[in-house]
């Protein structure tokens, strides 16, 4: 049976008007770079739950958590207005596929993120195994508008400590000069993906986790499979791995 950890929050960050970060004290936590754990506060009476992943590296003691509100939704409102000491619940049983452990070696690692998807390949990117792997590493973030560009500090951290390291960001509906426009999906079709990053997509050196929107990730599946790559599966390893947010 799952157990229910009591976690207090040290710190809630808030990125934008919709955007947070949240870092929590609790006790220890096992957990792979890359994975999620359910989260969960007493609302109403009732205790409402949603898996988040983790944007801590394993080795960091505080857990940390990147959410957006969904105006509607039952829980994420409430997490964006917890301050700090405020009483957070976690679960004892982190789990999940996307992991560097599930991923075939390969010359280029690319790492595909819309919005709140980028939380999982922070964690992975603050572990060594991406930089002992891969002789490229290449997070791809893809948000609405520029202000959404979270976690530079990190990105900037890794740009000038890391020679593997590449950042290409997305903005869809506002024009910005650092950013490419459009959508990833569009991009891997028309060749601006290779050319902003510098490297050719192909089955023989490509491994490709992508995490976040779910139309996002069918449509990169589907332009990457026009270029030869496929869904990687325990039995039948490919070269996608994907996580749905919803
Ligand atoms: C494996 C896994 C890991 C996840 N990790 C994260 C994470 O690290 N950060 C995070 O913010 N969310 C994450 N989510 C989504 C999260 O569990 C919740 O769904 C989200 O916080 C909204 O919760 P809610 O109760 O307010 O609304 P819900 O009832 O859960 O969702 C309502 C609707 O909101 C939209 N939605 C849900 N999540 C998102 C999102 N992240 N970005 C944009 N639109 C969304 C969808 O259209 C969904 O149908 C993850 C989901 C899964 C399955
Ligand atoms: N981000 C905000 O400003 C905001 C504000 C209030 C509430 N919310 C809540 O959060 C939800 C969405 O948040 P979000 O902006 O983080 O996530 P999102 O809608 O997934 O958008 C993030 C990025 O993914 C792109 N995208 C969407 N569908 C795609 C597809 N099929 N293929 C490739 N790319 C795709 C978007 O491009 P496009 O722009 O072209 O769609 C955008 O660049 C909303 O439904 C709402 O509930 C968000």
């Amino acid at each position: 049976m799952r157990k229910w950890l009591e976690g207090r929050v040290l710190e809630n960050r808030a990125w934008t008007e919709t955007l947070f970060s949240l870092r929590v004290e609790s006790p220890a936590l096992r957990f792979e770079a890359g994975q999620f754990v359910r989260i969960a506060l007493d609302m109403e009476g009732e205790r409402i739950a949603r898996p988040f992943s983790f944007v801590n590296a394993p080795s960091d003691p505080v857990l940390e958590f990147y959410g957006v509100i969904v105006p509607e939704g039952p829980l994420s409102p409430g997490l964006a207005r917890l301050q700090t000491g405020d009483a957070l619940y976690v679960a004892d049983n982190p789990s999940g596929f996307l992991v560097l452990g599930e991923v075939p070696p390969a010359e280029d690692l690319w790492l595909l993120a819309t919005g709140t998807g980028i939380a999982p390949f922070l964690s992975i990117l603050r572990t060594e195994t991406p930089w002992q792997r891969y002789r490229r590493v290449i997070l791809v973030h893809a948000v609405r508008l520029a202000s959404e560009l979270v976690y530079r500090d990190i990105v900037l951290e890794l740009q000038s400590s890391r020679k593997q390291f590449s950042y290409l960001s997305f903005v869809s509906r506002e024009i910005h000069p650092k950013s490419l426009a459009g959508r990833i999906p569009d991009a891997i079709r028309d060749g601006r993906l290779e050319a902003a990053a510098g490297a050719p997509i192909a089955p023989e050196r490509s491994q490709f986790m992508l995490c976040g929107n779910p139309g996002m990730l069918k449509d990169a599946a589907a332009a990457l499979a026009l270029r030869g790559l496929c869904k990687n599966r325990r039995r039948t390893p490919g070269q996608i791995t994907v996580e749905s947010f919803w």
